[in-house]
């Protein structure tokens, strides 16, 4: 089995978090795909977010990792797209939850709001959780209904 390929991206202020724990994914073995940015400099959190999540959302891969400031921004552009489910953690508490209780397929950090080690345990946490199912499924598969759907 090849190894699963996971995308990971920030703005700039993740930038320096999302190269350490793109480090420690590919050091536990995922093929890291890296969609930038590349530096400090001033970017805008949408032209990461996008890219990324549309992967999510085709089925081109399983799951994905985004930060940016506080999370939020990531979280509003990949939660538009079907399929993808965006939670913002920021304790392993929240990404444990997010993945047994609502199937979460990407992890939002919150980059100016933690410190490595914590990243990294949230980050542990997502990756090692499985869904729980059973009647999280029927809740799960709301998420996707709107108005124009009923
Ligand atoms: C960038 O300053 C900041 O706005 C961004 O990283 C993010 O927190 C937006 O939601």
């Amino acid at each position: 089995m090849p190894p699963e390929r996971i995308p990971i991206a920030s703005d700039h202020a993740g930038f320096e978090l999302k190269e350490k724990l793109a480090a420690h994914l590919a050091s536990l073995g995922f093929d890291v795909e890296n969609l930038g940015t590349s530096s400090v400099a001033s970017t805008d959190y949408p032209d990461y977010a996008h890219p990324l999540a549309k992967e999510v959302s085709h089925g081109d891969v399983e799951r994905g990792v985004l930060l940016c400031g506080t999370g939020l921004g990531m979280s509003y552009v990949a939660n538009r797209y079907p399929h993808v489910r965006a939670a913002v953690a920021w304790t392993p508490e929240v990404a444990e939850m997010a993945r047994r209780h609502n199937d979460a397929n990407v992890l939002v950090l919150p980059a100016r709001l933690l410190t490595e080690e914590a990243a990294l345990a949230i980050l542990d946490t997502w990756l090692n959780t499985p869904f729980d199912g059973g009647r999280h499924v029927p809740r799960v598969e709301k998420i996707e209904r709107t108005e124009d759907s009923e």
